[in-house]
């Protein structure tokens, strides 16, 4: 089935090429992870239109102000997450109300932010361009200002063969640049694919402790169940999470399970930034977890609620978790900044 799907994928790519002569990008199916959700069919991956995309990603011209760009709140030495605020800061230093995610690997979930708000990654972009506090500017007048910019018209019909620059071509290219973010290529993974000697001792410890305490929430091997959970932050909840999407009381407090992968390059942690090392999650985890009506009953099993770990088994954790570092990832030349040297 997996097999099928990837010969899909090519298959449509090949197809788009001969249509238009955009040579096709190749995207990456690791092995061992779930079929891609993104509906490739609607907008295949070329060269001129992964390129565009990484343009836009890169340019402040989204920003009512022409100053602030994706790559300001998502920068890819640490896998396109904020290491500098806790809540994401936008234009005219206007203060967000949450911790910008990294972002890889979309293309195999199904919904995105904390409260999984959005549930196609084509969708994504808007919410950041018109948002008061991040882009604050509208589509419209964006849209135009790509059609006036020099560089862009050519780009855009390269890429899409249309007179005009329009906003379906835009959030296209977007997503045709972050589709192509696969990260799989961490020590974990050559673990898992087969040489043994790549893990020290300690991390393997670790592995098994994450096993049997972590993975029904931070499952591999995209180490997340694509869910939501509550896992004890508070017992009030200013951010209500999910509960602001399904309106339902069973969701307040509940936030979207995110990925291990590259987390010791993630931090500050949490959907508001509030801790700012993987010492401090995991300090959270075995005392700091708070009762409430919708914590997980995971983390209700003891007498306390929480994770049993002594200080060494938070050690060995914390040593595995860096295994799941994917430098080859945050140092691919396709994804950096194209309007640098
Ligand atoms: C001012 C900072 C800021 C800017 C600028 C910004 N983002 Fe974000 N981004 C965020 C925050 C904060 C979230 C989480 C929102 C939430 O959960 O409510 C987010 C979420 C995302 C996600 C979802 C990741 C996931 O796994 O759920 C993607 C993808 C993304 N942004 C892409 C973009 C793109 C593309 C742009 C430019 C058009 C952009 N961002 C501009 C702060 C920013
Ligand atoms: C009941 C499900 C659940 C279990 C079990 C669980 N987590 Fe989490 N984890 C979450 C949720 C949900 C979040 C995000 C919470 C938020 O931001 O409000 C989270 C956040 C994190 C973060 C922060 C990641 C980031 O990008 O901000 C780390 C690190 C983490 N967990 C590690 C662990 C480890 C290690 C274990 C096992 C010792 C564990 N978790 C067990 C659900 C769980």
């Amino acid at each position: 089935m997996k097999n099928l799907f990837a010969w899909l994928v090519v298959l449509s790519l090949v197809a788009c090429a001969d249509e238009d002569e955009s040579p096709a990008v190749q995207f990456w199916q690791p092995d061992d992870f779930p079929p891609a959700t993104y509906t490739f069919q609607n907008n295949p991956v070329t060269a001129p239109g992964f390129e565009l995309g990484r343009m836009l990603f890169y340019d402040p011209v989204f920003s009512r102000d022409s100053t602030v760009s994706c790559a300001n709140c998502h920068l890819q030495a640490v896998a396109f997450a904020d290491p500098a605020h806790k809540i994401s800061v936008g234009i005219n230093d206007r203060i967000g109300t949450r911790n910008a995610p990294p972002i890889f690997n979309l293309a195999f979930k199904s919904n995105f932010f904390w409260d999984g708000g959005v549930n196609h990654i084509d969708f994504i972009p808007i919410n950041a361009i018109v948002n008061p506090n991040e882009l604050d500017q509208d589509i419209d007048v964006l849209i135009s200002k790509l059609n006036k910019y020099n560089r862009y018209p050519q780009k855009f019909k390269d890429a899409f063969n249309k007179a005009n620059i329009d906003s379906q071509q835009m959030l296209f290219a977007l997503s045709q640049f972050m589709v192509m973010m696969v990260s799989a290529n961490s020590r974990y993974d050559q673990y898992v694919n087969g040489n043994k000697s790549v893990l020290a001792e300690q991390e393997i410890r670790g592995l098994a402790l994450v096993e049997s305490k972590c993975t029904s929430c931070h499952t591999p091997p995209l180490f997340t169940n694509d869910g939501f959970a509550n896992n004890g932050l508070d017992t009030e909840f200013t951010d209500r999470g999910r509960a602001i999407i399904t309106e339902s009381e069973n969701d307040v407090g509940k936030f979207r399970v995110p990925t291990l992968r590259n987390v010791e390059l993630t931090d500050p942690y949490m959907h508001d930034g509030r801790f700012r090392t993987l010492e401090q999650v995991l300090t959270h985890y075995q005392q700091g977890v708070k009762d409430s009506p919708t914590l997980d009953p995971l983390l209700k099993q003891n007498e306390t609620p929480g994770i049993v770990l002594s200080d060494t088994e938070k050690a060995d954790i914390i040593a595995f978790l860096k295994t799941l570092t994917d430098r080859s990832f945050t140092q691919d030349k396709r994804f950096a900044n194209p309007f640098l040297p």
